[in-house]
């Protein structure tokens, strides 16, 4: 019986036990995937708890991912960068973090046919979600990042080394060099928060990623199909995509992931 997790806080809306309970079922495994609420001081003591059990590992979400890395006895190089992971598998005495929103964002792109290694790609916001979108495009000829408070963007931008920060103001004029690529990484236009104020110009960005998903497209894709961009997504697929190599690390599987995306996509 494989025991696995994600773990965060707050953590209801979580989708994470749909998708692997289901890759349990599908590759006839015999496992099951909770969703634990942890509070930051509970953190370290509930996933030693779980290691102690002999859990096969743990995802890891806000607001938990620097601390995961903290814990953890091996890191791979995309966490150790990023400075997140999202991944932890314990093995013998072994708390081994990675970072699979790497993964997970790479294959979106994939998904829309933009390679991770564009021209100029530019990605906004410097939050929770940005290193790990920097990480997977750090072979981009040109690299740029911008973030309301820009002491942060330059602060993330200093662990990769060849991004270029440029103000948030700026948006605007950075957006009408016509990149391959604009991510969106702030929570702007989630629910709740105020849309991203963004002007394309003649030249739209060749394609569109917002990390945020939900039912309906966010404003930043509806700006996005209204420019004509054709190649967007929203982060559905990411958040597929970096299940995959969890599951893959406990249980030597990959799953079918693209047919989980699928189904989601029909669901939510
Ligand atoms: P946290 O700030 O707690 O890490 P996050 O969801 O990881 O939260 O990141 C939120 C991102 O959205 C940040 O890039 C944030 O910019 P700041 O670093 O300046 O806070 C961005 N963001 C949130 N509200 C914003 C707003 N009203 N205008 C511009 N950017 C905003």
């Amino acid at each position: 019986m494989i025991r696995a997790g994600v773990i965060g806080h707050p953590i209801g809306h979580s989708l994470s036990p749909r998708i692997h309970n289901q890759w349990f079922e599908d590759v006839g495994i015999e496992g099951e995937y909770q969703a634990i609420d942890a509070a930051p001081e509970a953190f370290e003591a509930t996933v030693h708890e779980m290691a102690d059990e002999g859990w096969a590992g743990l995802n890891v979400t806000i607001p938990h991912k620097a601390s995961a890395l903290e814990l953890a006895t091996e890191r791979s190089a995309a966490a150790e960068i990023v400075g997140a992971a999202n991944l932890l598998t314990f093995r013998d005495s072994d708390i081994i973090a990675d970072n699979s929103d790497v993964f997970g964002f790479e294959m979106s792109l994939d998904e829309i046919g933009v390679s991770k290694s564009p021209r100029h790609a530019v990605v906004l916001g410097a939050g929770g979600a940005a290193g790990a979108v920097l990480y997977a495009l750090r072979s981009a000829e040109k690299l740029t990042l911008l973030n309301r408070t820009r002491e942060r963007a330059e602060a993330l931008a200093s662990r990769f080394g060849n991004i270029e920060v440029r103000d948030w103001d700026e948006r605007d004029a950075v957006v009408a060099e016509a990149p391959d690529l604009l991510v969106n990484t702030t929570s702007l236009g989630m629910a709740g928060q105020p849309p991203l104020e963004l002007t394309f110009g003649d030249e739209a960005p060749a394609a569109a990623v917002d990390i945020v998903y939900g039912k309906e497209p966010t404003p930043f894709l509806r700006m996005a199909e209204r420019a004509g961009i054709e190649k967007r997504t929203d982060g559905l697929p990411m958040l597929v995509f970096q299940a995959a190599p969890s599951f893959e690390a406990w249980t030597s599987c990959f799953p079918d992931a693209g047919r989980t995306l699928s189904e989601l996509r029909e669901e939510l």
